[in-house]
Parts: C-alpha cells; structure tokens; sequence
C-alpha cells in the first residue's frame, strides 16, 4: 500500500488529500499540521474550510484512508510520498520584504523531513514557490542525507476556492514537473499513476522543475492580468457611455480571447493573485528583468486603483461625504461560496469608508464576525446575520462578493427601510439595476452607463 503524507491541511491540502483518497482507496492518505485545532475541525462535523461538496468527500474516507493528525513526524517518516503544501506568504520584513515569498515554513518542513526520514521519499512541491526552490529544498534534504534517496517533485495546484472540488474532480490539467534522470523520471512516474486513478493521461502534463514551478506563477499572473485589465476597461467604459458586460461579451467572442474571468468587478483578493504576483515581480528584478518586472507590477497597481475608485465613487455619490452615514456592506469573502477573506477587496472598501467616518455594517453568509474584526483591527464595524438588519436605516448598500443570494434579496422591503436617497453600488454586478431604479434606488454598476444623478457628482479619480 503507497502511502501518502501531506504537510499543512489549509485550504489546499485539505481538499486535495481528500480527493486523492475518494479516487485511490488503496492508498493511505494522511494530513498532518501543526496546528491543533485546525486538525481537531478536520476531524470534526465542522471542518475548517467552507467550501461545496467538501463535507461528503470528507466524510467518505475520514476514517478509512484519509486521516488527519498532528503527529507530523510519525506519518512523515513513514511516507512513500509527501506533499508539501504549507503557507507561502509574501516576506513582511527583511530582504524582498513586500515581495519575495516567505519560504520560512517550507524550510522548517524541508528541515523536519530530512530529520526523521528513514527510507526514500518522493517530495512534492504542492505549494505555490518561487522557479529554483526545488534547488534549495534539494540542498537542506541532501545535507545530511544518511544515504536516503529524496526526489522532489513540482505539482502546483491549480484548483480555485469555491470550486475546489469540482476543480479537483475534473482538472483541466495536473502539472508534474521532476529533474530529467532516471531517478527524477521514476518519482514523476510515480506521481503520475496516483493522477491516473481519475485524471486522463493526456490530461497530465510532465515538465522539467523550472517549467512547472514557474508555470503556476505564470497562470495566476495571467488570470489577474484578465481580471486587471477588463477593471481598466470598466473605468473607461463609465466615463464614455460604455457598457463593460456588452464589452465583455463582444471581446470574450472571439475565440482568441474566450468568454471567461471577464467579469467587472471591485478588484481582485484571495490569498494567492497579489502573492503571487508579486513574488514573480521580484524574481524578474533578482534577474535583471525591469521592464518584465514593471508589466506586472501593474496589474497589482490597476488592482489598487479599482478598489479606491469604488470608494471615492461611494464617497462623491453621496454628496462626497459618508461621515456619520450608515453604509451597509453584504459580502466581506474575496468571492462566493468560500469564507476566505485573505486580501478580500471588501478589507480595503471598509477601511475607506471607516477613514472617512462612515458607520459600516457588514454581512457574509459565511465569514465569522471574529473573521470580520481580526481583518478590519482598528478600524470598527457592526457585523450582523442578516442583509435586512445591515440595510436598516441605511444610506447607501454596497455590494462586495458575488453570492447568489443577493441577487434574490427583496430590495423593495430594503428600499423601505434606508434613509432617502437610497443608493447601491454593485460592486460585482450582481443586481438587475433597472428593476433597482424602478424600485426608486440611485444605483451605480462598475462599468456601466451611469445614473443621472452619478453623472451630475463630481468626478472621481
Ligand atoms: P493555509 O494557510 O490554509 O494552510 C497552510 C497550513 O500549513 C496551515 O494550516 C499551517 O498550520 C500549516 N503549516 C505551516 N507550517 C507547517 C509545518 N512546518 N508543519 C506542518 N504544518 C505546517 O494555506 P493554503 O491556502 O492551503 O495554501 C498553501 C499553499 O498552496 C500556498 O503556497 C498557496 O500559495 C498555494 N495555493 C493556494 C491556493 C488557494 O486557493 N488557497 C490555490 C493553489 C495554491
């Protein structure tokens, strides 16, 4: 029986090692983490991520061959294979801080591994790393070796929240990269025939370390960059009489392009989009690349200036001052059906609209309050359970994350009872504006021809 080890049950271990159990019953799967309670809620009937259809898979093979333990150097060292699936922030202080990926927890693992590893081990990125980490990670496992044969596998993940295990089900590729020897082929071999139980052959892609390593930082600058630059559009489609989804939907036409991650929106978050990009920003200049460098920089950049052109339009609609105003917030998730709130765009909105003294009541299906709080720090809101009760008495409602359930809302009775003029500002375009203005809101859409009364306000950066 192969046995399998994952270091780190986040929001990518986790679901991860659950499919690959549901898929291979003959192989024993455990995740292992530091952290006890995150292990405690794995095991529990409240697991530590939201995310559909996770409950049911967990449930499937919790038990039988999926386990989740503290006992991290135990499993470790009785592994075939481990996946290394720690956190990688970006660097808060020291060299490349702002930038550079924090490498701090995959080197402690790196370390822990080659201490209490006894036979061969296959070692797999699963964590999104800088190109050349597998050169460092290779370094520390070889120290001091003990005549144990470590190959390290690059297999990043592509799967995305709120669909994680949909994505995982049906990936439209799994990427193995290894060293070209013999040995590199056979570990690349290995990991292949785990895939195989469910992803089709020519859907498994195999490269050399380098390639795949850098081809996770590339997907992720290229989705944010679709995302950065249809943002760029919008603004420009609000100062001409543009409509940013009739924009969308002419480009996404053409096959060349494609119809998807075109959505307008109040920026992108998650924890991965900015991270990512940045530490590829600084990986070019490590390289003497500048210009590449500066292209992506921008993307972060257009990022930035969407979600402060939201709160300056919030602001200049309602008479450029939201002091002592009740701004109702619904949806604090990065996006919808996922309780994630790493650099969530709604972070940035509420600390604006806090700055300019506003009175913020903030709602999510699924974000916790402590959540809300711990994100927000100095800055203070009222969190509530109920889209009505955020709505009530308020002067204007934004909304920040896409959940189906806004689009159902009775915004007659939310109309009813807010201060007039009433205002919402979408955010993620969810709402049918023209059923809002009949109603008798002053609405504003990212991107799309604006309300009379938006028009006559001043201009906003
Ligand atoms: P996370 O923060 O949810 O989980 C990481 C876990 O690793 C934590 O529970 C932490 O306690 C544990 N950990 C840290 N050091 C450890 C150690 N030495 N021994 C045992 N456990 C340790 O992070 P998440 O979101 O799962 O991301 C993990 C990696 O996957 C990151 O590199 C990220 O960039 C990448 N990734 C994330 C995606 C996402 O959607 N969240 C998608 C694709 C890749």
């Amino acid at each position: 029986m192969v046995k399998i080890c994952c270091i780190g049950a986040g929001y990518v271990g986790g679901p991860t090692m659950a499919v690959i159990a549901i898929k291979c019953p003959a192989i024993e799967v455990v995740v292992v983490d530091i952290s006890k309670p995150r292990i405690d809620a794995w095991n529990s009937d409240t697991l530590p991520i939201y995310e559909p259809g996770l409950d049911d898979v967990v449930k499937a093979c919790r038990g039988k061959n999926l386990f989740f333990s503290t006992d991290v150097e135990k499993h470790v060292a009785e592994a075939d294979i481990i996946f290394v699936s720690v956190n990688t922030p970006t660097k808060t202080r020291g060299l490349g801080a702002g930038k550079a990926a924090d490498l701090t927890y995959w080197e402690s693992a790196a370390r822990m591994i080659a201490d209490v590893s006894k036979s061969d081990k296959i070692v797999v990125e699963k964590s999104t790393v800088p190109v050349k980490t597998a050169e460092a990670i290779e370094k520390i496992l070889t120290h001091n070796s003990k005549g144990i044969n470590y190959q390290i596998l690059s297999n990043p993940e592509f799967l995305a929240e709120g669909t994680a295990i949909e994505d995982l089900f049906k990936p439209d590729r799994v990427l193995i990269g290894g060293r070209e020897t013999p040995g590199g082929q056979k570990a690349v071999q290995a990991l292949k025939e785990v895939y195989a139980h469910w992803v089709p052959e020519e859907n498994i892609i195999t490269t050399n370390l380098w390639s795949a390593e850098l081809s996770k930082l590339a997907a992720n600058a290229f989705l944010a960059q679709r995302i950065s630059s249809v943002n760029a559009m919008s603004a420009l489609c609000e100062a001409t009489g543009a409509n940013v989804s009739e924009v969308s939907y002419a480009i996404g036409k053409d096959s060349r392009i494609g119809p998807k991650f075109l959505n307008a929106s109040v920026g992108f978050g998650g924890s991965c989009f900015q991270k990512d990009i940045l530490n590829l920003v600084y990986i070019c200049e490590c390289n003497g690349l500048p210009e590449v460098a500066n292209y992506w920089k921008q993307v972060i950049k257009i990022n930035d200036y969407q979600k402060s052109r939201f709160v300056n339009r919030v602001v200049s609609s309602m008479f450029n001052t939201v002091s002592g105003k009740k701004i109702a917030v619904l949806g604090f998730a990065f996006k919808k059906d996922t309780g994630d709130t790493r650099e969530t765009p709604a972070i940035d909105v509420c600390k604006g609209l806090v700055g300019d003294k506003a009175q913020v009541s903030i709602y999510d299906p699924q974000v916790t309050e402590d959540q809300i709080q711990r994100d927000l720090a100095m800055n203070k809101v009222s969190v509530v359970w109920d889209a009505y009760e955020a709505a009530k008495g308020a002067h204007g409602v934004c909304i920040l994350t896409e959940w189906d359930e806004f689009k159902k809302l009775d915004y007659q009775k939310i109309f009813d009872n807010m201060q007039k003029p009433a205002f919402v500002f979408d955010g993620r375009n969810v709402v049918d504006a023209e059923k809002l203005r009949e109603i008798g809101f002053i609405v504003y859409s990212i991107g799309k021809p604006l309300d009379g009364w938006l028009k006559d306000m001043p201009a906003v950066a």
